[in-house]
């Protein structure tokens, strides 16, 4: 059963919209979280051309504010809001319950009362702990990102890693940590051979989240950190003696690609429909 505490209704009845006219509701969901990724860095050719898919299928025949894009858009306003309200993993929750309907995808993720559990036993500590160490929290099957969420709440200064190999999980991870504002990075890619495909970095800023997704230098480059800082950490653990406790990732170690993002990519309120 998908999360049953929160209420994402609203938003499945709108998506469920654009499924009806004849779009497979894996595709449905695929685009709408392209398109809210791409609006949130302002990259217009990419998300262009997904409404440029729509329009083909006859999009434009609806009245304005019924088209796809417009709903789209209004989808995204709900999310905003449900995550304003919980500051939920509301996107996991979304496809959980959409995947249901789908051959395509569909898998559930852990659920909130157990993540905050798993992320006390790792010792994600609360926002009050005076040390002035940044902790990092690693999540190498990150699913939607529901883990780093939980944890971003108690430690919201941490630095968040989160990988997964299904490149529509990535992009959700990506958008949950710039939906709450947290210092993230998120690579799509396989944990257990260290390939990466791609990854996002999201920003911390007193104006709101910014995600950005990394060229193919800062790719490598945050391959090299992830496996130099994964190596030292074992090697870290194997010396460890029992009473120091459980790491729960990376500290101390600097990231590779620096923090800012440009702050025109700063506002949560960049998805327009587009005419
Ligand atoms: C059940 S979900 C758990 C997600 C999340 N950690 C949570 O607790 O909600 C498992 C996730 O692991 C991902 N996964 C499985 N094998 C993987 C691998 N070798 N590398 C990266 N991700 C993997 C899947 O794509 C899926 O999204």
């Amino acid at each position: 059963m998908a999360s049953p505490q929160l209420d994402v209704d609203g938003i499945v009845e709108t998506l469920e919209q654009i499924h009806q006219r004849g779009h497979s509701a894996h595709t449905v969901f695929r685009d709408w979280v392209k398109l809210m990724l791409f609006a949130l860095q302002n990259r217009d050719d990419p998300y262009l051309e997904i409404v440029d898919n729509y329009r083909d299928r006859g999009d434009m025949d609806h009245p304005h504010g019924q088209r796809s894009v417009d709903l789209f858009s209004k989808a995204f306003g709900q999310l905003q809001e449900r995550m304003a309200v919980t500051s939920a993993d509301i996107l996991g929750a979304v496809y959980e319950e959409y995947g249901m309907s789908s051959d395509a995808f569909g898998q559930h993720f852990t659920p909130h009362t157990v993540c905050k559990t798993m992320a006390e036993i790792a010792g994600v500590v609360n926002e009050s702990n005076d040390t002035e160490d940044r902790q990092t929290v690693l999540d190498p099957t990150c699913g939607s990102g529901r883990m780093l969420l939980v944890a971003g709440r108690k430690q919201p200064e941490a630095l968040f890693v989160g990988q997964d190999k299904d490149p529509l999980c990535a992009r959700m991870t990506a958008l949950n940590c710039c939906f709450l504002n947290l210092d993230a990075y998120v690579i799509q890619g396989d944990s257990l051979t260290v390939e990466f495909q791609g990854a996002w970095q999201t920003s911390y800023s007193s104006l709101g989240g910014s995600v950005r997704e990394l060229d193919g230098e800062e790719v490598e480059e945050l391959h090299e950190w992830v496996t130099d800082a994964f190596e030292n950490t074992v090697e870290g653990d194997n010396q460890r003696s029992p009473d120091q406790g459980t790491d729960t990732g990376m500290e101390d170690r600097t990231p590779p690609v620096g923090m800012s993002v440009p702050s025109e990519q700063a506002s949560l309120g960049a998805f327009d429909s587009s005419d």
